[in-house]
């Protein structure tokens, strides 16, 4: 497997990790504790500044627009599907967001609230990975030649240190370990999707 493939793919693996302890967190979810809000706070932060401004960077700006240049028009298909979820996603973790953001403990139409968001959420990232490591990425590494991936590694590497920052992404994994391990992911099997490309349906 490709450099840039597997980088990505490896993104998925602490991804799904800190979905399932948000998962914990929201089915656990006490209003009265109060590190309530700082700990849903601690999960948007980790979902918009890992898993969407430098994971989704990644695809969107670099992977996606290889795919372009190589037949995967991005306003339809599977490229058009990848991108509304992410879209999706986001407007979830905004939600999320501004919850953890308020003051005070959280009330009852609010953990209610961030347990929706979180029983849609998960599931919708969770699925989404499993289309593009078994569906999409190899589809892009079928349609994109090998020197172009290897391009795209070294355009990973680099926008990883100068958007992101070594140290901000160093931080961002201890972030996730910490949620991980103080709301630890139910073991479950992955749910199977049924391996065929018509499981990304459009939008
Ligand atoms: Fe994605
Ligand atoms: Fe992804």
């Amino acid at each position: 497997m490709n450099d840039a493939i597997e980088q990505l793919m490896a993104e998925h693996r602490l991804i799904e990790e800190v979905l399932g302890s948000l998962a914990a967190f929201a089915e656990s979810l006490d209003p009265d504790h109060e590190n309530a809000r700082p700990t849903l706070s601690a999960f948007a932060e980790f979902f918009r500044e890992f898993a969407d401004h430098c994971h989704h960077g990644k695809e969107e700006d670099r992977l996606f627009q290889a795919m372009a240049r190589h037949g995967f028009d991005p306003s339809m298909g599977p490229v058009a599907v990848m991108l509304h979820e992410h879209e999706v996603g986001r407007q979830h973790v905004r939600r999320l967001a501004e919850i953890g953001g308020r003051n005070g403990p959280l009330t009852t139409s609010e953990a209610d609230r961030v347990r929706a968001h979180a029983r849609e959420f998960v599931p919708l990232l969770a699925g989404h990975i499993q289309k593009e490591d078994r569906l999409l990425y190899p589809m892009a590494v079928q349609a994109v030649p090998a020197s172009e991936m290897e391009g795209l590694a070294a355009e990973f590497e680099t926008f990883e240190r100068t958007a992101i920052g070594e140290e901000n992404h160093a931080r961002l994994h201890q972030l996730a370990n910490r949620l991980i391990q103080e709301f630890p992911p139910e073991q479950t099997a992955p749910s199977p999707l049924s391996g065929c490309p018509s499981a990304i349906q459009s939008p």
